[in-house]
């Protein structure tokens, strides 16, 4: 087609523009139309960025079939907690959508502050922690800063800091599901500006421990830690006690795991009063909407659904592993919701249990993770329904 794809069909229509923006090609948006001739030029790092690839996005925009199974994204594969509805209808009831939300968060940072055991002069609220990734690197690094990241690990990082224009390392040990904090060490240097390590790390589910933790901030010389600890619920190792040592170390942590919210989009930052003050100047003050400010604090004031959730993916993950090493599988355990699968062909089985309605995440272009196919534990129900489906895919090769 002259002048390149036109993109009208409508559930395809957002990904293929997408798609087309990122690869050059002419979009129809309503009316008008852009050609790159007449479009304007990105930033010079934003014109040789890769962008984040999640799962599919047209499937995710249609209802769910009745017997889809979703284990690609690690969300909690059951709702949140009954709470969580009750003051949603509620303040729906109320109709008052009109007003902006509560720009300091205060009922839901004086909850959070309970939850993790620190001051709320050190807690900052996002709109999930990708945009606490994101806020922490737009207030900490400029142009051709140089920033590492503890490779392979969850990429959305990576494409905020590269938009910057910083000077990206991955930093990739002898074995991708064991720390190393030698190498790391050794990485670190005058120029180092940010660290991010995924703790535990997703995919590899690779967890550092304290001790390791708090050599890197004592090797870091100006320079800030990101722990992001998206999965501490599962895990229930954090590093935000370090915070009583070291002023330099951001965790972060999201509500769309262990308490069920994806939907809603909230997560948030854990870091001295100092690091939260600069933040706060960044992060735009209507960040966190009010249905999230609302779920996300009903969430915190019922943790025995929480808790329950973790020990219910705990004990489906063990089920899972053995089961699985049972029927002869390689499979990595991880502290998370989620385990993977070493696999001969892990694009033809991830399509394979996809057209039985069973999603999973290749991770297999990932470095290290050759023949890797990642799995989201949810409860027992899900994970029999999950070798269900391998057992089908058996018996019909
Ligand atoms: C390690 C890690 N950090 C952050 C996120 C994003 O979390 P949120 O939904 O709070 O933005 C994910 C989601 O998969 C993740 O795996």
């Amino acid at each position: 087609m002259e002048g390149g794809a036109v993109v009208t069909s409508p559930p395809d229509r957002l990904v293929n523009a997408l798609d087309a923006a990122s690869s050059g090609l002419t979009v129809m948006a309503g009316s008008s139309r852009f050609s790159p001739s007449t479009a304007i030029a990105p930033r010079l790092a934003v014109s040789t960025l890769q962008a984040y690839h999640g799962v599919t996005a047209t499937a995710r925009l249609l209802p769910r079939a009745g017997h889809d199974l979703r284990l690609d994204w690690n969300e909690s594969t059951v709702p949140p907690s009954p709470l969580v509805f009750e003051r949603l209808a509620a303040v729906l009831g109320s109709g008052q959508l009109n007003w902006y939300p509560d720009p300091t968060a205060t009922a839901l940072r004086r909850r959070l502050a309970r939850y993790a055991g620190r001051p709320v002069s050190q807690v900052v609220v996002f709109n999930g922690s990708d945009s606490a990734l994101d806020c922490v690197a737009r207030t900490f690094v400029g142009e051709s800063d140089e920033v590492l990241i503890c490779a392979p690990c969850y990429d959305n990082f990576r494409v905020f800091v590269e938009a910057l224009g910083a000077r990206v390392q991955q930093v990739l040990g002898p074995d991708p599901f064991r720390p190393d904090t030698a190498g790391l060490l050794a990485r670190i240097g005058a120029a180092t500006r940010l660290i991010y390590l995924c703790n535990p790390n997703n995919p590899t589910g690779r967890l550092y421990r304290l001790p390791q933790i708090e050599q890197v901030l004592r090797a870091l010389n100006g320079g800030l830690l990101i722990v992001d600890e998206a999965y501490f619920e599962f895990s229930g190792v954090t590093a935000a006690g370090l915070l009583d040592r070291y002023d330099h170390l951001v965790v972060t942590r999201s509500f769309s795991k262990a308490f069920g919210l994806a939907g809603l989009r909230c997560g948030y930052v854990l870091t001295s009063a100092r690091v939260a003050r600069l933040l706060n100047r960044v992060r735009n003050g209507k960040e966190v909407n009010l249905l999230a400010q609302v779920a996300s604090a009903a969430a915190l004031d019922d943790l025995p659904h929480v808790r329950a959730y973790v020990r219910e993916v705990r004990r489906a993950r063990g089920w899972l592993v053995r089961t699985l090493r049972d029927r002869g599988y390689d499979v990595i355990a991880t502290p998370a919701n989620f385990v993977l699968l070493r696999v001969d062909d892990p694009p033809r089985l991830v399509a394979r249990l996809e057209a039985l309605g069973v999603r999973v995440r290749d991770r297999s272009q990932m470095p290290q993770l050759e023949r890797c196919v990642r799995v989201t534990v949810g409860t027992l129900d899900d994970c029999r329904r999950f070798v269900a489906a391998l057992a089908r895919l058996e018996a019909s090769s």
